[in-house]
């Protein structure tokens, strides 16, 4: 149990134990958790393949990615929705390099407002990037590490994919779906000891996914405290890249406060359900968009 606390309490500047050269491809990396997960990945002189949809943002993070020194960086604009796209990311990978060591799943979407006010429009959105779009990525990523028998996938979910919270209805339900999905591809490749599924989950982290938000609510959001930096969870993702520190990877939470807030949500579901509400609304939201 205590090497499961591992991964929340190592320093973020704790050295790789990998060797340099893998084959990862990172989604979500034109922002955010993705964008620091790549620049950390070529810091550590990796082969990049940097998935989002906007191709523009992307080249930009992969010229930071050469000068942090990445040992080559590819830019596949893909939207993780996309069945054929992905398909391709993955085929053109493998043919590349001959091989694919990791993919580093991070590319979500969050949306706020009471269950009946998001529109179906919405709903589907976040639907179908973070589950359906993590579903579309194990797809293709989990036969070829299977063939080689090693690799690791890492899938960004949420401490969301833990609790319940208001207003938040189509991202919690895709996160407990995602984690609900992480769980089944660990069962189901249980029989290949060097392929690794982790499921990663950060509580709150500064990155643009609160400006980017669809608000069905009109409201302005920021991360609630306690914040960590995407460049920890950065740290986190890629130590579930073998090998492994033990306690790292499999099921792992970014924060200490992660296991409080978890902790509360099940033994104290009274007094959590009232309280969850107000304090949510006081620490990470606004009513009225500002100008
Ligand atoms: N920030 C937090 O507090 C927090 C907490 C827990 C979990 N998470 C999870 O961490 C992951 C990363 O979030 P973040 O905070 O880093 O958000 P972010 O800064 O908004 O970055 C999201 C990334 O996902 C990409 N993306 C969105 N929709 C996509 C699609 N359909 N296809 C391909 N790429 C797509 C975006 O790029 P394009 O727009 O260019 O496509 C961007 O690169 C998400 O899964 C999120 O749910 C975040």
């Amino acid at each position: 149990m205590l090497t499961r606390l591992l991964p929340a309490l190592l320093p973020s500047s704790l050295p790789s134990l990998r060797r340099p050269g893998l084959v990862v491809v990172v989604t979500g990396a034109s922002s955010g958790i993705g964008e620091a997960t790549a620049l950390r990945a070529a810091s550590e002189s990796h082969h990049l393949v940097l998935v989002a949809r906007r191709r523009e943002v992307l080249e930009e993070v992969a010229e930071r990615c050469w000068q942090a020194g990445a040992a080559s960086v590819t830019v596949e604009a893909a939207d993780v929705g996309d069945d054929d796209a992905i398909a391709g990311v993955v085929e053109r990978t493998v043919a590349q390099h001959g091989r694919l060591d990791a993919v580093l799943h991070c590319a979500g979407i969050v949306t706020y407002g009471r269950t009946e006010d998001v529109s179906a429009d919405d709903f589907a959105s976040v639907i179908s990037t973070n589950l359906l779009g993590t579903a579309t990525v194990a797809r293709h990523v989990v036969p070829v590490l299977r063939r080689q028998e090693k690799g690791a996938l890492v899938i960004v979910g949420s401490l969301l994919g833990h609790i319940a919270i208001p207003e938040m209805t189509p991202y919690v339900v895709s996160k407990w779906g995602v984690r609900a999905l992480a769980r089944q591809l660990q069962v189901e490749n249980v029989d290949k000891p060097n392929v690794h599924i982790s499921h990663v989950s950060p509580g709150s982290v500064d990155t643009p996914i609160y400006d980017n938000a669809l608000d069905d609510a009109g409201g302005v959001n920021q991360p609630p405290p306690p914040t960590i930096s995407p460049e920890r969870v950065a740290r986190i993702v890629l130590d579930c890249v073998g090998p492994r520190i033990p306690g790292t990877g499999g099921d792992v939470q970014t924060s200490l406060s992660n296991y409080g807030i978890m902790a509360a949500y099940t033994f104290a579901p009274w007094a959590y359900d009232r309280l969850v509400g107000p304090v949510f609304d006081a620490v990470s939201r606004r009513r009225g968009k500002e100008d």
